[in-house]
């Protein structure tokens, strides 16, 4: 189908002092697309291997987005055009670029569109333009952590806190030694954002043993996630403990709350007293994205089994005078349908001993679970710590296992949550507020 220029009497290029630009406006297929077409580089040929940029944009997209004050409001930054009374088989009837860099449209409806270059570019359908956009603000980076490696990341992701007190309003982060910012500053928070975002993990350390220091530092972000353990929660050993976190003795690798469709995605855990035995009350950590991608890679078919076979996860009880009865049903790994892995559910106490599969295919999940545990423990795998009193450990639950040593005496730590969506939000507004790409 051969472009068709439209609108011939009003339709220019325009180049701007600004922008040097030139760019011209076509449609392709029925009027089905409003080509741009950047003849910047056309004109200057000597240019080698000069390339023209099309920008292609599906013409019901743009109606549907016009940005007029009848079809968008500015205020509350959403769509108000009316998709009851929305013309699904409109066409542009005239197009051009104007002498302000804008693409102005008459639809077959009537209606009047006016979009910036800059606002279309940004929305660009072409594909390095919206895995930019993605990886900017929702795909984010993610390393997977090896155990053996864990020391030299904790030194990257070690801070320091100058918290002075519950009543300080603002909890500071200081930044690692290399850096240079200001503690307490919106680029540390963004940094430790990012690390935590990336590598799953985090330690502040340095930040006094008062109870309730997590729900300061969560202000930082937004907000603690309440569940069936309240807003906080102490792990320590408790007489008659409805949970197997609340007793001393060794706590196997798991995440929290698998029995969850929403489980707690951010885990904080606040060391407010530590074992004073030289050895007990330590700390287990182990990456589930690593664990995983090397099972997929060694061990397909097993990987398979996991990735696909729904497991019942459940917790029955009563905290704090709340009884609970929470189901959930889903494989151990959990991926998007991209093929990585969102979420991983790993927890001995909490797998159900309903197992709702066929009986056939009982035998085949136990190996495939098997090779999943023994690597989950591996000591390549694994980090082995030492928490102390002060240290605030952050992770991410969907991702991470964590476990500790057995101890003797007294082990206080506080525990909250929050959801990515909070982090990933303060996030997003401090690299627009720092101008950080
Ligand atoms: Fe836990
Ligand atoms: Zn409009």
């Amino acid at each position: 189908m051969q472009p068709r220029i439209i609108g011939r009497n009003l339709m220019r290029s325009i180049g701007s002092v600004f922008s040097r630009r030139c760019w011209t406006v076509s449609t392709e297929k029925e009027d089905r697309f409003i080509v741009l077409t950047d003849e910047t580089n056309q004109l200057d040929s000597t240019q080698p291997g000069a390339k023209t940029k099309r920008l292609i944009f599906p013409s019901i997209w743009l109606r549907d987005n016009c940005q007029c004050p009848r079809c968008f409001d500015t205020q509350a930054n959403s769509r108000t055009i009316d998709m009851m009374h929305f013309d699904w088989k409109v066409k542009p009837e005239q197009a051009q670029i104007s002498a302000a860099q804008q693409l102005k449209v008459a639809w077959s409806d009537g209606h009047h569109s006016d979009f910036s270059l800059e606002w279309l570019k940004e929305r660009s359908f072409d594909p390095d333009t919206q895995n930019a956009y993605l990886r900017r603000n929702y795909k984010f980076e993610r390393k997977a952590v090896v155990g053996e490696k864990f020391s030299g990341d904790f030194q990257k992701i070690r801070l320091q806190s100058d918290h002075r007190g519950v009543s300080s309003d603002s909890f500071k982060i200081c930044g690692a030694e290399t850096t240079t910012e200001s503690p307490g500053s919106d680029r540390v928070l963004l940094d430790w954002l990012t690390h935590l975002i990336t590598y799953g993990v985090a330690l502040i350390e340095n930040s006094g043993v008062e109870l309730g220091t997590i729900k300061i530092l969560a202000r930082r972000v937004a907000f603690l996630r309440r569940t069936q353990y309240g807003e906080t929660f102490y792990v320590e050993a408790k007489e008659g403990a409805t949970n197997s976190a609340y007793k001393a003795a060794a706590l196997q690798l798991h995440v929290d709350l698998p029995y969850n469709r929403y489980m707690p995605e951010i885990l904080f855990l606040h060391c407010i007293l530590q074992s004073k035995q030289k050895e007990g009350g330590e700390s287990h950590l182990t990456d589930c994205l690593h664990v995983g991608q090397e099972m997929k890679a060694s061990h397909p078919k097993m990987y398979d089994i996991l990735r696909s076979v729904e497991v019942d996860w459940s917790d029955i009880g009563e905290d704090s005078g709340y009884e609970f009865h929470a189901i959930h049903r889903e494989p151990v790994v959990c991926e998007n349908k991209d093929g990585e892995i969102r979420r991983v559910n790993f927890s001995q106490p909490q797998r159900d001993n309903h197992f709702n599969i066929p009986a056939e295919d009982v035998d085949s999940w136990y190996e495939a679970w098997s090779l999943f545990v023994q690597q989950v423990h591996n000591s390549e795998n694994r980090a082995l710590f030492r928490l102390t009193e002060g240290d605030i450990l952050v992770f991410d639950n969907t991702r991470l296992v964590h476990g500790r040593t057995a101890f003797n005496d007294s082990r206080i730590l506080e525990g909250g949550y929050m959801d990515w969506d909070l982090a990933h939000s303060r996030m997003r507004i401090l690299r627009k507020q720092l101008h950080v790409e």
